[in-house]
């Protein structure tokens, strides 16, 4: 419930990075701690359809991780808009977030956990890559959604192995034939 409260910051650390399809504030670089980046939850309704599932990323819980995104000072009103567009099985929780200064703000996060139908959870990366090579949604290909992830990503500096390995395993898969 957000009666009275003028502004919220969201962090953003998947399609939020480069998908900024909402009116925000101020957006600026930040980094959560103890949640890393996987392509576990599946999508049968933006990146892939029921037959064909494709693979967005979610957070997982783990110690020391550092996740990089963008956080977006947004309107609660916002919360309603992306609530719809990430029909998909997301919850929100609330997080410290770290910005470039140093300085820290409470920042609301979306998560898709084990508990919603379309989880999909742990495969080997290529595996993962293949699935993502094959899917394609109404938003577009899984594919366009990796890569531009992995670019964002090259761009804030993020290190996150998970992310480029499924990357390299894509390009390479797209110069094999099928
Ligand atoms: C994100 O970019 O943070 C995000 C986007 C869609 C669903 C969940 C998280």
């Amino acid at each position: 419930n957000f009666d009275g409260i003028e502004a919220i910051w969201l962090f953003g650390y998947g399609s939020l990075i480069y998908k900024v399809d909402f009116p925000f504030l101020e957006q600026r670089p930040a980094a959560i701690r103890g949640w890393a980046r996987r392509f576990w939850q599946g999508s049968h309704d933006h990146r892939g359809t029921p037959e064909a599932p494709g693979r967005v990323v979610t957070l997982i819980e783990q110690p020391d991780a550092v996740c990089k995104g963008v956080a977006y000072r947004v309107s609660p009103n916002v919360f309603e808009y992306l609530d719809v567009r990430e029909k998909n099985g997301y919850l929100r929780f609330s997080t410290t977030m770290t910005f470039d200064d140093g300085s820290h703000a409470e920042g609301l996060v979306y998560i898709a956990t084990e508990d919603n139908e379309a989880f999909l959870g742990e495969a080997p990366e290529a595996d993962i890559a293949r699935q993502i090579a094959l899917a394609t949604g109404p938003s577009g290909p899984n594919s366009e959604y990796l890569l531009r992830l992995a670019d964002s990503l090259r761009q804030l500096g993020d290190d996150c192995s998970h992310t480029f390995a499924i990357e390299a395993c894509l390009r390479a898969e797209e110069r094999l034939p099928r």
